[in-house]
């Protein structure tokens, strides 16, 4: 754009804004062209041109003025700036909740101890490089276009064998559901299965991601507490009114890491059963699990079809892949299919076709197998640093499996304050407190250990003990 059309533009602004008001003289052209460095030919063209759209007046002799004209342009103009804006904070309902909910964000540049993030620094890029280059030449120009909403079929039967094999599922390539994450699974699970107003049992404390989508959909999420073995199901028995659904992380729960005893499976299956309730099945991050295999899926358990099972590759691959995926009972393979190319129509061909070549080729379960040595060793590191800079400060709650530590406090020191001084020192914590319903609870934190190397977590630990050291001195 030409010098004198971006001054114009930059003054019509400022009358726009209201940063110069009517009648307020505009700098002298010479003065202008002076300070900005430019000839007064540039300025007195960026003049002229407001003067004939009517923003400014010239008065021989006594220079150039907002004009009165302009007053109206003014009013309109910052009408027109700020109609938009306060039409669209006049949410929903159901915008104000999720707005007011907060989302989820991710941690974007994960520092310590940002909790369920992978290590992607040591991802075999080359081979998945390879197997892209390889889909591409098979499928061609074919892989450029949509994909089947419900998921490629060499996707689909990877997962199926997969969950079958590992995770002690029901699954077959037709009941699984190919989505961008398990967040969208939640989403879909409390829209397409539930009305604004229903109840739905959640566990207490609960994974935020899904309290929030259970929120943002208007459902009544209904606490129940946990003990050692997972959430105490007894609740659900002996509820005085039934829900519509249960949400679950019974693997691994989130964010305790109690594993749901095998009765209580079997009798939250006899109360979905009974209700004709649904379990909704967080299996986030099973496959990391350190002490002999995690056990098998509730899913695999269910031979009532009430069971939705929801896994994600953000955890086991990287989070960058954007895929997750549910396991359905046949009834609801069409509905959630179809609900699902509401939100965003379906999943990219490329990640799916390379993600089952991976899968297929053995490189997925090495991969996991990997890192669940390296994720292994980094907790052990993790518990044994805490233990030392951090023992007069915290108790660390050792985990089975996952990718995070909880940790509570057993000094005196509030968690609020504690996780703003720890952002402040570049470190990122999770707070309990916000991802419990009742107040009977001990504050802490959740410590993500998976991504970061011993080096790291030792440099991270120690800055964390000098925070929190200096807060719990004062
Ligand atoms: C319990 C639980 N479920 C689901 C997810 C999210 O997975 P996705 O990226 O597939 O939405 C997370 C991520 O932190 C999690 O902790």
């Amino acid at each position: 754009m030409p010098l004198h059309a971006r001054i114009q533009r930059a003054i019509r602004q400022l009358i726009v804004d209201s940063a110069l008001d009517v009648g307020k003289p505009l700098p002298a052209s010479r003065a202008l062209a002076k300070s900005l460095g430019v000839s007064r030919d540039t300025v007195e063209s960026a003049y002229s041109q407001l003067h004939a759209e009517g923003f400014i007046e010239r008065r021989v002799g006594s220079g150039s003025f907002v004009s009165e004209r302009a007053q109206g342009s003014l009013r309109r103009g910052t009408a027109q700036r700020h109609r938009p804006q306060r039409e669209s904070m006049r949410l929903s309902q159901r915008g104000a909740a999720m707005y007011q909910g907060g989302g989820v964000r991710d941690f974007l540049a994960p520092r310590p101890f940002a909790p369920g993030v992978p290590e992607t620094r040591s991802f075999p890029l080359q081979t998945w490089e390879r197997l892209e280059r390889q889909v591409l030449k098979e499928y061609g120009t074919l892989a450029l276009a949509h994909s089947p909403p419900q998921g490629m079929e060499p996707l689909r039967r990877a997962i199926a064998d997969y969950v079958n094999l590992e995770r002690g599922a029901h699954a077959t390539p037709d009941r699984v559901l190919v989505l961008t994450s398990s967040q969208q699974a939640m989403t879909l699970c409390a829209t397409v299965l539930l009305d604004a107003g229903d109840r739905i049992f959640i566990e207490d404390p609960v994974y935020h991601g899904a309290r929030r989508a259970f929120d943002a959909a208007g459902l009544e999420c209904v606490p129940v507490p946990l003990d050692a073995h997972g959430m105490r199901v007894e609740h659900l028995l002996n509820a005085a009114q039934p829900a519509k659904a249960v949400f679950l992380t019974p693997s691994h729960q989130f964010p305790t890491g109690a594993t749901l005893a095998l009765d209580r499976r079997f009798a939250v299956i006899e109360w979905a059963r009974r209700h004709q309730a649904w379990i909704i099945e967080d299996d986030y991050d099973s496959e990391f699990h350190y002490a002999g295999k995690p056990t098998a899926c509730v899913q695999g358990l269910d031979a009532h079809d009430r069971t939705i099972y929801i896994g994600t590759f953000t955890k086991s691959l990287f989070p960058g892949l954007r895929i997750g995926y549910m396991v359905l009972p046949p009834q609801l393979v069409e509905p959630m299919t179809v609900a699902r190319t509401l939100l965003d129509g379906h999943s990219a061909p490329i990640p799916q076709l390379t993600l089952a070549r991976f899968m297929e080729g053995g490189h997925f379960g090495a991969h996991v197998r990997t890192m669940r040595g390296v994720y292994a060793e980094r907790l052990d590191v993790l518990v044994r640093l805490v233990r030392k800079h951090l023992a007069d400060v915290v108790e660390p709650r050792v985990p089975l499996g996952g990718m995070q530590m909880p940790c509570v406090f057993i000094r005196d020191i509030p968690e609020r304050e504690a996780i703003d001084a720890a952002r402040w020192a570049g470190i990122d914590l999770l707070g309990l407190t916000a991802l419990h319903a009742s107040s009977k609870h001990k504050a802490g934190f959740l410590m993500g250990f998976a991504a970061y190397t011993r080096d790291e977590l030792e440099v991270a630990v120690k800055k964390l003990a000098s925070v929190l050291l200096a807060l719990g001195r004062r």
